[in-house]
Protein backbone atom coordinates (compact mmCIF):
# COMPACT_ATOMS: atom_id res chain seq x y z
CA UNK A 1 0.00 0.00 0.00
CA UNK A 2 1.03 3.52 -0.59
CA UNK A 3 -0.36 7.02 -0.22
CA UNK A 4 -2.40 6.56 -3.08
CA UNK A 5 -2.59 9.28 -5.19
CA UNK A 6 -1.27 12.23 -2.80
CA UNK A 7 1.18 14.79 -2.81
CA UNK A 8 2.64 12.86 -0.27
CA UNK A 9 2.43 9.42 -1.14
CA UNK A 10 5.81 8.16 -0.50
CA UNK A 11 6.34 8.47 3.30
CA UNK A 12 1.79 7.20 3.63
CA UNK A 13 2.05 3.28 3.84
CA UNK A 14 -1.98 3.92 3.35
CA UNK A 15 -3.89 6.64 1.24
CA UNK A 16 -6.02 9.54 3.04
CA UNK A 17 -9.74 8.64 4.58
CA UNK A 18 -12.29 9.86 2.29
CA UNK A 19 -13.18 11.84 5.95
CA UNK A 20 -9.92 13.37 5.97
CA UNK A 21 -9.96 14.56 2.21
CA UNK A 22 -13.94 15.66 2.73
CA UNK A 23 -12.55 17.87 6.33
CA UNK A 24 -9.45 19.25 4.72
CA UNK A 25 -10.00 20.05 0.69
CA UNK A 26 -9.95 23.69 -0.27
CA UNK A 27 -10.89 22.83 -4.17
CA UNK A 28 -13.99 23.74 -3.09
CA UNK A 29 -13.22 27.72 -2.65
CA UNK A 30 -9.87 27.90 -3.89
CA UNK A 31 -10.78 26.83 -7.74
CA UNK A 32 -11.56 30.21 -8.51
CA UNK A 33 -7.44 31.09 -7.62
CA UNK A 34 -6.90 29.12 -10.44
CA UNK A 35 -5.88 31.87 -12.98
CA UNK A 36 -3.25 33.18 -9.82
CA UNK A 37 -1.91 29.62 -9.63
CA UNK A 38 -0.93 29.26 -13.27
CA UNK A 39 0.54 32.90 -13.63
CA UNK A 40 2.70 31.59 -10.25
CA UNK A 41 3.57 28.37 -11.81
CA UNK A 42 4.49 30.55 -14.94
CA UNK A 43 7.31 32.62 -13.18
CA UNK A 44 7.94 29.50 -10.97
CA UNK A 45 9.04 27.46 -14.21
CA UNK A 46 10.56 30.76 -15.73
CA UNK A 47 13.15 30.66 -12.35
CA UNK A 48 13.63 26.82 -12.93
CA UNK A 49 14.90 27.46 -16.33
CA UNK A 50 16.86 30.57 -15.39
CA UNK A 51 18.87 28.74 -12.62
CA UNK A 52 19.37 25.93 -14.83
CA UNK A 53 16.97 23.51 -12.56
CA UNK A 54 14.81 22.33 -15.48
CA UNK A 55 16.21 22.15 -19.27
CA UNK A 56 14.54 25.00 -21.98
CA UNK A 57 12.95 22.18 -23.63
CA UNK A 58 11.04 20.95 -20.22
CA UNK A 59 10.18 24.53 -19.06
CA UNK A 60 8.79 24.24 -22.19
CA UNK A 61 6.44 21.91 -21.97
CA UNK A 62 5.44 22.39 -18.85
CA UNK A 63 4.72 25.91 -20.21
CA UNK A 64 2.37 24.49 -22.87
CA UNK A 65 0.96 22.19 -20.72
CA UNK A 66 0.09 25.01 -18.21
CA UNK A 67 -1.51 26.84 -21.18
CA UNK A 68 -3.62 24.27 -21.96
CA UNK A 69 -4.92 23.95 -18.19
CA UNK A 70 -5.44 27.72 -18.68
CA UNK A 71 -7.59 27.12 -21.47
CA UNK A 72 -9.10 24.22 -19.74
CA UNK A 73 -10.39 25.66 -16.75
CA UNK A 74 -11.42 29.03 -19.11
CA UNK A 75 -13.66 27.27 -21.20
CA UNK A 76 -14.68 24.80 -18.28
CA UNK A 77 -13.83 21.63 -19.52
CA UNK A 78 -11.41 21.25 -16.66
CA UNK A 79 -11.58 17.85 -15.13
CA UNK A 80 -11.26 17.71 -11.21
CA UNK A 81 -10.67 14.78 -9.61
CA UNK A 82 -11.71 13.00 -6.12
CA UNK A 83 -7.75 13.75 -5.34
CA UNK A 84 -7.62 17.47 -5.80
CA UNK A 85 -7.16 18.16 -2.48
CA UNK A 86 -6.92 22.18 -3.82
CA UNK A 87 -6.47 24.19 -7.09
CA UNK A 88 -2.28 23.75 -6.62
CA UNK A 89 -3.04 19.75 -6.41
CA UNK A 90 -5.46 19.97 -9.12
CA UNK A 91 -3.13 22.28 -11.37
CA UNK A 92 0.36 20.09 -10.93
CA UNK A 93 -1.95 16.85 -10.88
CA UNK A 94 -3.10 17.79 -14.67
CA UNK A 95 0.50 19.43 -15.77
CA UNK A 96 2.34 16.19 -14.98
CA UNK A 97 -0.53 14.16 -17.18
CA UNK A 98 -0.04 16.47 -19.56
CA UNK A 99 3.81 17.17 -20.00
CA UNK A 100 4.58 14.04 -18.00
CA UNK A 101 8.43 13.79 -16.40
CA UNK A 102 9.15 17.23 -16.97
CA UNK A 103 5.37 18.13 -15.38
CA UNK A 104 7.00 15.97 -12.48
CA UNK A 105 9.59 18.79 -12.38
CA UNK A 106 7.07 21.56 -11.54
CA UNK A 107 6.94 21.63 -7.83
CA UNK A 108 11.01 21.76 -6.84
CA UNK A 109 12.20 24.41 -4.50
CA UNK A 110 8.04 25.34 -4.03
CA UNK A 111 5.90 24.51 -1.76
CA UNK A 112 1.85 24.41 -1.43
CA UNK A 113 2.62 27.33 1.46
CA UNK A 114 4.72 30.07 -0.48
CA UNK A 115 2.15 29.29 -3.43
CA UNK A 116 -0.73 29.81 -1.86
CA UNK A 117 0.44 32.66 -0.39
CA UNK A 118 1.23 34.04 -4.12
CA UNK A 119 -1.40 33.12 -5.25
CA UNK A 120 -4.02 35.30 -2.87
CA UNK A 121 -1.54 38.35 -3.10
CA UNK A 122 -1.85 38.24 -5.97
CA UNK A 123 -5.40 37.86 -6.25
CA UNK A 124 -6.21 40.30 -3.66
CA UNK A 125 -4.30 43.01 -5.77
CA UNK A 126 -7.06 42.16 -8.73
CA UNK A 127 -10.16 42.37 -6.69
CA UNK A 128 -9.03 45.10 -4.08
CA UNK A 129 -8.43 47.47 -7.22
CA UNK A 130 -11.49 46.98 -8.40
CA UNK A 131 -13.10 46.94 -5.16
CA UNK A 132 -11.44 50.84 -4.79
CA UNK A 133 -13.20 50.94 -8.41
CA UNK A 134 -16.77 50.65 -7.67
CA UNK A 135 -16.46 52.99 -4.46
CA UNK A 136 -14.77 55.58 -6.32
CA UNK A 137 -17.82 55.22 -8.67
CA UNK A 138 -19.95 55.47 -5.47
CA UNK A 139 -17.87 58.69 -4.76
CA UNK A 140 -18.53 60.31 -8.32
CA UNK A 141 -22.30 59.54 -8.04
CA UNK A 142 -22.28 61.41 -4.62
CA UNK A 143 -20.47 64.00 -6.63
CA UNK A 144 -23.05 64.57 -8.88
CA UNK A 145 -25.91 64.09 -6.90
CA UNK A 146 -24.27 66.90 -4.41
CA UNK A 147 -24.18 69.56 -7.50
CA UNK A 148 -27.39 69.20 -8.80
CA UNK A 149 -28.76 68.99 -5.33
CA UNK A 150 -27.83 72.81 -5.80
CA UNK A 151 -29.48 74.77 -2.48
CA UNK A 152 -31.40 72.47 -1.69
CA UNK A 153 -31.05 72.09 2.63
CA UNK A 154 -32.42 69.63 5.49
CA UNK A 155 -31.55 69.37 9.00
CA UNK A 156 -28.53 68.25 9.86
CA UNK A 157 -28.79 65.98 13.25
CA UNK A 158 -27.23 65.28 16.03
CA UNK A 159 -28.24 62.06 18.40
CA UNK A 160 -31.22 61.47 15.60
CA UNK A 161 -32.90 65.20 16.76
CA UNK A 162 -32.66 68.01 14.46
CA UNK A 163 -29.91 70.29 15.02
CA UNK A 164 -29.06 72.96 12.37
CA UNK A 165 -29.76 73.26 8.89
CA UNK A 166 -27.23 71.61 6.28
CA UNK A 167 -27.33 72.02 2.41
CA UNK A 168 -27.78 68.57 0.83
CA UNK A 169 -24.69 68.99 -1.20
CA UNK A 170 -23.09 69.20 2.15
CA UNK A 171 -24.88 65.62 3.87
CA UNK A 172 -23.72 63.46 0.83
CA UNK A 173 -20.35 64.94 0.45
CA UNK A 174 -19.97 63.79 4.14
CA UNK A 175 -20.64 59.80 3.09
CA UNK A 176 -17.85 60.76 -0.39
CA UNK A 177 -15.10 62.00 2.21
CA UNK A 178 -15.32 58.84 4.36
CA UNK A 179 -15.59 56.86 1.06
CA UNK A 180 -12.34 58.83 -0.07
CA UNK A 181 -10.59 57.34 2.93
CA UNK A 182 -11.49 53.86 2.19
CA UNK A 183 -10.08 54.08 -1.10
CA UNK A 184 -6.79 55.45 0.26
CA UNK A 185 -7.29 52.91 3.21
CA UNK A 186 -7.72 50.04 0.49
CA UNK A 187 -4.26 51.74 -1.78
CA UNK A 188 -2.32 51.72 1.22
CA UNK A 189 -3.18 48.04 2.28
CA UNK A 190 -2.20 46.82 -1.39
CA UNK A 191 1.40 48.31 -0.64
CA UNK A 192 1.71 45.69 1.83
CA UNK A 193 -0.15 43.21 -0.16
CA UNK A 194 2.37 43.96 -3.13
CA UNK A 195 5.20 41.77 -1.78
CA UNK A 196 5.73 37.97 -3.41
CA UNK A 197 5.96 35.32 -0.86
CA UNK A 198 7.33 32.90 -3.88
CA UNK A 199 10.88 31.04 -3.30
CA UNK A 200 9.92 31.12 0.45
CA UNK A 201 9.58 27.13 -0.18
CA UNK A 202 7.74 25.72 2.64
CA UNK A 203 9.36 27.79 5.58
CA UNK A 204 12.55 28.39 5.15
CA UNK A 205 14.03 29.08 1.47
CA UNK A 206 16.02 26.71 -0.63
CA UNK A 207 19.36 24.83 -1.14
CA UNK A 208 18.30 24.79 -4.95
CA UNK A 209 19.90 28.02 -6.70
CA UNK A 210 16.41 29.98 -7.09
CA UNK A 211 16.09 33.72 -7.06
CA UNK A 212 12.69 35.22 -5.51
CA UNK A 213 13.46 38.27 -6.62
CA UNK A 214 13.59 37.02 -10.40
CA UNK A 215 9.79 35.47 -9.77
CA UNK A 216 8.59 38.46 -7.77
CA UNK A 217 9.43 40.27 -11.07
CA UNK A 218 7.97 38.28 -13.40
CA UNK A 219 4.66 38.40 -11.22
CA UNK A 220 4.19 41.37 -11.46
CA UNK A 221 5.07 42.15 -7.33
CA UNK A 222 6.66 45.01 -6.39
CA UNK A 223 8.98 43.12 -4.09
CA UNK A 224 9.94 39.89 -2.77
CA UNK A 225 10.06 38.58 0.49
CA UNK A 226 12.41 39.72 3.10
CA UNK A 227 12.05 36.66 5.45
CA UNK A 228 10.90 33.64 4.49
CA UNK A 229 9.07 32.22 7.64
CA UNK A 230 7.40 35.77 7.41
CA UNK A 231 6.55 34.63 3.73
CA UNK A 232 4.41 31.64 4.58
CA UNK A 233 3.45 32.55 8.15
CA UNK A 234 2.12 35.76 8.09
CA UNK A 235 -1.53 36.65 7.15
CA UNK A 236 -1.82 40.17 8.50
CA UNK A 237 -2.21 41.98 4.93
CA UNK A 238 -5.29 39.82 5.16
CA UNK A 239 -6.74 40.90 7.87
CA UNK A 240 -6.20 44.28 6.68
CA UNK A 241 -7.99 43.69 3.67
CA UNK A 242 -10.62 42.41 5.82
CA UNK A 243 -10.95 45.30 7.62
CA UNK A 244 -10.61 47.77 5.35
CA UNK A 245 -13.55 46.06 2.66
CA UNK A 246 -15.37 45.55 6.76
CA UNK A 247 -15.42 49.50 6.88
CA UNK A 248 -16.83 49.99 3.44
CA UNK A 249 -19.24 48.01 4.64
CA UNK A 250 -19.81 49.87 7.88
CA UNK A 251 -20.16 53.20 5.71
CA UNK A 252 -22.55 51.52 3.35
CA UNK A 253 -24.65 50.53 6.16
CA UNK A 254 -24.54 53.82 7.44
CA UNK A 255 -25.85 55.40 3.93
CA UNK A 256 -28.22 52.34 3.80
CA UNK A 257 -29.60 53.57 7.32
CA UNK A 258 -30.28 56.67 6.59
CA UNK A 259 -32.72 55.98 2.91
CA UNK A 260 -34.31 53.45 5.34
CA UNK A 261 -35.36 56.69 7.63
CA UNK A 262 -35.46 59.17 4.87
CA UNK A 263 -38.13 57.08 3.07
CA UNK A 264 -40.36 56.31 5.54
CA UNK A 265 -43.86 58.22 5.48
CA UNK A 266 -42.36 59.69 8.41
CA UNK A 267 -39.61 61.67 7.01
CA UNK A 268 -40.95 61.44 3.71
CA UNK A 269 -37.31 62.98 2.23
CA UNK A 270 -36.66 60.59 -0.33
CA UNK A 271 -38.44 58.31 -3.00
CA UNK A 272 -36.70 55.62 -4.03
CA UNK A 273 -36.56 54.38 -7.98
CA UNK A 274 -38.80 50.98 -8.93
CA UNK A 275 -35.86 49.67 -10.01
CA UNK A 276 -34.29 49.95 -6.71
CA UNK A 277 -37.04 49.45 -4.64
CA UNK A 278 -39.06 45.91 -3.58
CA UNK A 279 -42.44 45.22 -3.43
CA UNK A 280 -44.61 42.97 -0.84
CA UNK A 281 -45.97 39.52 -1.38
CA UNK A 282 -48.96 40.69 0.82
CA UNK A 283 -49.45 44.25 0.89
CA UNK A 284 -50.32 46.15 -2.23
CA UNK A 285 -49.13 49.46 -0.97
CA UNK A 286 -45.51 48.53 -0.12
CA UNK A 287 -42.57 49.77 -1.79
CA UNK A 288 -39.47 49.17 0.60
CA UNK A 289 -35.64 50.31 0.69
CA UNK A 290 -34.21 46.17 0.74
CA UNK A 291 -31.07 47.41 -0.82
CA UNK A 292 -30.96 50.01 2.09
CA UNK A 293 -31.53 47.30 4.39
CA UNK A 294 -29.09 44.59 3.44
CA UNK A 295 -26.35 46.98 3.32
CA UNK A 296 -27.21 47.58 6.99
CA UNK A 297 -27.37 44.01 7.65
CA UNK A 298 -24.54 42.51 6.00
CA UNK A 299 -21.96 44.69 7.93
CA UNK A 300 -22.80 42.02 10.29
CA UNK A 301 -22.18 39.35 8.42
CA UNK A 302 -18.60 41.55 7.10
CA UNK A 303 -17.61 41.98 11.13
CA UNK A 304 -18.17 37.91 11.52
CA UNK A 305 -15.59 37.59 8.10
CA UNK A 306 -13.19 39.88 10.36
CA UNK A 307 -13.12 38.89 13.72
CA UNK A 308 -13.69 35.18 12.82
CA UNK A 309 -10.11 35.35 10.73
CA UNK A 310 -8.84 37.57 13.72
CA UNK A 311 -9.90 34.52 16.37
CA UNK A 312 -8.33 31.65 13.67
CA UNK A 313 -5.04 33.68 13.97
CA UNK A 314 -4.67 34.01 17.72
CA UNK A 315 -1.50 32.48 19.06
CA UNK A 316 -0.60 30.64 16.03
CA UNK A 317 3.20 29.63 15.93
CA UNK A 318 5.61 30.64 12.72
CA UNK A 319 5.53 29.57 9.87
CA UNK A 320 2.71 27.77 8.59
CA UNK A 321 -0.26 26.43 9.95
CA UNK A 322 -3.10 24.47 8.24
CA UNK A 323 -5.44 26.89 10.07
CA UNK A 324 -3.95 29.83 7.52
CA UNK A 325 -6.20 27.58 4.88
CA UNK A 326 -9.21 29.49 6.86
CA UNK A 327 -8.09 32.80 5.13
CA UNK A 328 -10.12 32.48 1.61
CA UNK A 329 -13.66 31.93 2.58
CA UNK A 330 -14.22 34.92 4.83
CA UNK A 331 -11.94 37.26 2.19
CA UNK A 332 -13.56 35.94 -0.78
CA UNK A 333 -17.13 36.33 0.86
CA UNK A 334 -15.88 40.32 2.11
CA UNK A 335 -14.89 40.76 -1.47
CA UNK A 336 -17.85 39.12 -2.93
CA UNK A 337 -20.18 40.88 -0.63
CA UNK A 338 -18.82 44.28 -0.72
CA UNK A 339 -18.99 44.04 -4.67
CA UNK A 340 -22.54 43.21 -5.08
CA UNK A 341 -23.17 45.74 -2.12
CA UNK A 342 -21.85 48.88 -4.09
CA UNK A 343 -23.31 48.29 -7.53
CA UNK A 344 -26.74 48.05 -5.50
CA UNK A 345 -26.12 51.24 -2.85
CA UNK A 346 -24.34 53.26 -5.84
CA UNK A 347 -27.74 52.34 -8.22
CA UNK A 348 -30.09 53.27 -5.54
CA UNK A 349 -28.50 56.41 -4.57
CA UNK A 350 -27.94 57.71 -8.53
CA UNK A 351 -31.87 57.30 -9.20
CA UNK A 352 -33.41 58.27 -5.41
CA UNK A 353 -35.60 61.33 -5.94
CA UNK A 354 -35.48 64.16 -3.26
CA UNK A 355 -38.23 65.62 -2.03
CA UNK A 356 -36.91 69.15 -1.45
CA UNK A 357 -40.16 70.35 0.16
CA UNK A 358 -40.61 67.92 3.25
CA UNK A 359 -36.04 68.39 3.77
CA UNK A 360 -36.64 72.20 4.00
CA UNK A 361 -39.87 71.82 5.98
CA UNK A 362 -38.01 70.04 8.24
CA UNK A 363 -35.19 72.07 8.12
CA UNK A 364 -37.72 75.26 8.53
CA UNK A 365 -38.59 74.19 11.84
CA UNK A 366 -38.19 77.66 14.03
CA UNK A 367 -36.12 76.20 16.39
CA UNK A 368 -33.06 74.86 14.33
CA UNK A 369 -31.91 78.74 14.03
CA UNK A 370 -31.76 78.86 18.22
CA UNK A 371 -27.98 78.61 17.66
CA UNK A 372 -27.85 81.45 14.90
CA UNK A 373 -29.72 83.63 17.52
CA UNK A 374 -27.31 83.02 20.23
CA UNK A 375 -24.51 83.79 17.82
CA UNK A 376 -25.98 86.96 16.68
CA UNK A 377 -26.04 88.25 21.12
CA UNK A 378 -22.16 86.69 20.99
CA UNK A 379 -21.90 88.48 17.95
CA UNK A 380 -23.00 92.05 20.18
CA UNK A 381 -20.84 91.17 23.36
CA UNK A 382 -23.13 88.63 24.74
CA UNK A 383 -20.89 86.16 26.34
CA UNK A 384 -21.92 82.40 24.63
CA UNK A 385 -22.90 80.85 28.15
CA UNK A 386 -25.20 83.58 28.93
CA UNK A 387 -26.94 83.88 25.19
CA UNK A 388 -27.27 80.28 24.89
CA UNK A 389 -29.42 80.85 28.33
CA UNK A 390 -31.09 83.37 26.99
CA UNK A 391 -32.36 81.57 23.61
CA UNK A 392 -32.46 78.22 25.67
CA UNK A 393 -34.97 80.04 27.80
CA UNK A 394 -37.45 81.19 24.90
CA UNK A 395 -37.11 77.61 23.27
CA UNK A 396 -38.44 76.76 26.64
CA UNK A 397 -41.44 79.48 26.25
CA UNK A 398 -42.32 78.74 22.86
CA UNK A 399 -42.27 74.85 23.12
CA UNK A 400 -45.04 75.79 26.37
CA UNK A 401 -47.24 77.43 23.98
CA UNK A 402 -46.25 81.31 24.62
CA UNK A 403 -45.94 82.22 21.02
CA UNK A 404 -44.27 81.33 18.14
CA UNK A 405 -39.83 81.58 18.67
CA UNK A 406 -39.93 84.29 16.10
CA UNK A 407 -42.22 86.52 18.00
CA UNK A 408 -40.92 85.76 21.51
CA UNK A 409 -37.70 86.58 19.81
CA UNK A 410 -38.84 89.98 17.79
CA UNK A 411 -40.46 91.31 21.29
CA UNK A 412 -37.35 90.43 23.99
CA UNK A 413 -35.36 93.13 24.79
CA UNK A 414 -32.32 91.86 24.14
CA UNK A 415 -33.30 90.78 20.52
CA UNK A 416 -35.67 92.31 18.38
CA UNK A 417 -37.01 92.38 15.21
CA UNK A 418 -33.45 92.11 13.85
CA UNK A 419 -32.71 88.75 15.31
CA UNK A 420 -36.29 87.69 14.54
CA UNK A 421 -35.69 87.97 10.75
CA UNK A 422 -32.83 85.00 11.44
CA UNK A 423 -36.07 82.45 12.52
CA UNK A 424 -37.28 82.45 9.18
CA UNK A 425 -37.13 79.51 5.99
CA UNK A 426 -33.84 79.35 4.30
CA UNK A 427 -32.16 81.84 6.22
CA UNK A 428 -30.13 79.95 8.72
CA UNK A 429 -28.48 77.63 6.72
CA UNK A 430 -26.76 80.70 4.52
CA UNK A 431 -25.52 81.23 7.98
CA UNK A 432 -22.94 78.42 8.13
CA UNK A 433 -20.16 80.28 6.33
CA UNK A 434 -17.11 78.72 8.51
CA UNK A 435 -14.42 76.49 6.05
CA UNK A 436 -15.70 72.72 5.48
CA UNK A 437 -18.98 74.28 6.74
CA UNK A 438 -22.49 73.58 5.99
CA UNK A 439 -23.53 76.69 3.97
CA UNK A 440 -23.54 77.56 0.18
CA UNK A 441 -20.35 79.60 0.05
CA UNK A 442 -18.34 77.12 2.13
CA UNK A 443 -20.24 73.56 0.68
CA UNK A 444 -18.82 75.32 -3.48
CA UNK A 445 -15.38 75.46 -2.13
CA UNK A 446 -15.64 72.46 -0.66
CA UNK A 447 -17.02 70.54 -3.90
CA UNK A 448 -14.18 72.19 -5.82
CA UNK A 449 -11.73 70.21 -3.04
CA UNK A 450 -14.23 67.15 -3.66
CA UNK A 451 -13.90 67.30 -6.80
CA UNK A 452 -10.07 67.53 -6.93
CA UNK A 453 -9.47 64.67 -4.01
CA UNK A 454 -12.22 62.28 -6.46
CA UNK A 455 -10.39 62.66 -9.92
CA UNK A 456 -6.86 62.07 -7.85
CA UNK A 457 -8.28 58.88 -6.51
CA UNK A 458 -10.10 57.79 -10.22
CA UNK A 459 -6.72 58.00 -11.57
CA UNK A 460 -5.14 55.99 -8.38
CA UNK A 461 -7.51 53.10 -9.23
CA UNK A 462 -6.92 53.20 -12.91
CA UNK A 463 -3.84 54.01 -13.54
CA UNK A 464 -3.74 52.73 -17.43
CA UNK A 465 -6.79 54.74 -18.31
CA UNK A 466 -5.45 58.44 -16.55
N1 LIG B 1 -4.85 24.46 0.54
C1 LIG B 1 -3.78 24.80 1.42
C2 LIG B 1 -3.94 26.26 1.92
O1 LIG B 1 -4.72 26.95 1.37
C3 LIG B 1 -2.48 24.62 0.76
C4 LIG B 1 -1.34 24.48 1.70
C5 LIG B 1 -1.23 23.13 2.28
N2 LIG B 1 0.08 23.00 2.85
C6 LIG B 1 0.40 22.03 3.67
N3 LIG B 1 1.63 22.07 4.12
N4 LIG B 1 -0.41 21.10 4.02
O2 LIG B 1 -3.32 26.68 2.88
Amino acid sequence: MSGGNTLWHGRFEGGPAAELMAYTESLSFDRRLWADDIAGSVAHVLGLVKASIISEHEGASVLAALEQVADEMGAGTFVFVEADEDIHTAVERRVTELAGPAGAKLHTGRSRNDQSATDVRRWLKRELMAVAGRVVDLQHVLLDRAVAAEGVYLPGYTHLQRAQPVLLAHHLLAHGWALGRDVERLLDALERIDVSPLGAGALAGSSLPLDPDVTAEALGFAARFENSLDAVGSRDHIAEALFVLTLIGLNLSRIGEEIVLWTTDEFGFAKLDDAYATGSSMLPQKKNPDIAELARGKAGRLIGDLTGFLATMKGLPLSYNRDYQEDKEPLFDAVDQISLALGAVTGMIATTKWVPDRMQAAADAETTSATDLAEWLVQRGTPFRDAHAIVGLLVRRTLAGEGSLRDLVAVHEALGPDAAALVAPGVAVKRRTTKGGAGPAAVAAQLERFRAKLAELSAAVAPDLG
